[in-house]
């Protein structure tokens, strides 16, 4: 079995393709989960993706990738929380694993609350402005640094 990814995403990103498609584009959740599938079937890996609207819940789950070690690496788009929770950024570095933030949008060319990330400290690497395919660049440089 290759290396197992875990990708999480946070608040909003379920109302993809309906919330403002002339920032985030058109495509839906389920093309995120799809484009995360191809890109970890591409590597020999396997990928979960999952998104929450509940910062506990995002916790939770980091919590337990620390506890099981199940997942040898994690792509996050963190969304609103990259610019507001320091409890992420803290979660986050407790499984020891890599961490790869992912924005769709361009973050640094808007609006300067965003220019802030509580997490790109504690990433391994972050990937933005590149649309759905931030993603597929993610997946396979977790993959790249799974074991690494
Ligand atoms: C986002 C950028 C964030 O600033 C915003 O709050 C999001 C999505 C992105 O993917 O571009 O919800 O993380």
């Amino acid at each position: 079995m290759g290396p197992r990814i875990l990708v999480l995403n946070g608040p909003n990103l379920n109302m993809l393709g309906v919330r403002q498609p002339e920032v985030y584009g058109d495509n839906s959740y389920a093309d995120v989960v799809d484009v995360c599938a191809a890109a970890a079937a591409a590597r020999g890996a396997s990928v979960e993706v999952r998104q929450t609207n509940d910062e506990a819940e995002l916790l939770g789950w980091i919590h337990d990738v620390a506890r099981t070690r199940n997942f040898s690496a994690i792509v996050i788009n963190p969304a609103a929380w990259t610019h507001t929770s320091v409890a992420i950024a803290d979660a986050l570095v407790i499984p020891e694993i890599p961490i790869i933030e992912v924005h769709i949008s361009n973050v640094h060319a808007r609006e300067s609350f965003r220019h802030h990330s509580y997490v790109s400290p504690i990433a391994a690497a972050v990937i933005a402005g590149c649309g759905l395919a931030g993603y597929r660049y993610g997946v396979d440089r977790a993959v790249d640094l799974s074991g690494a």
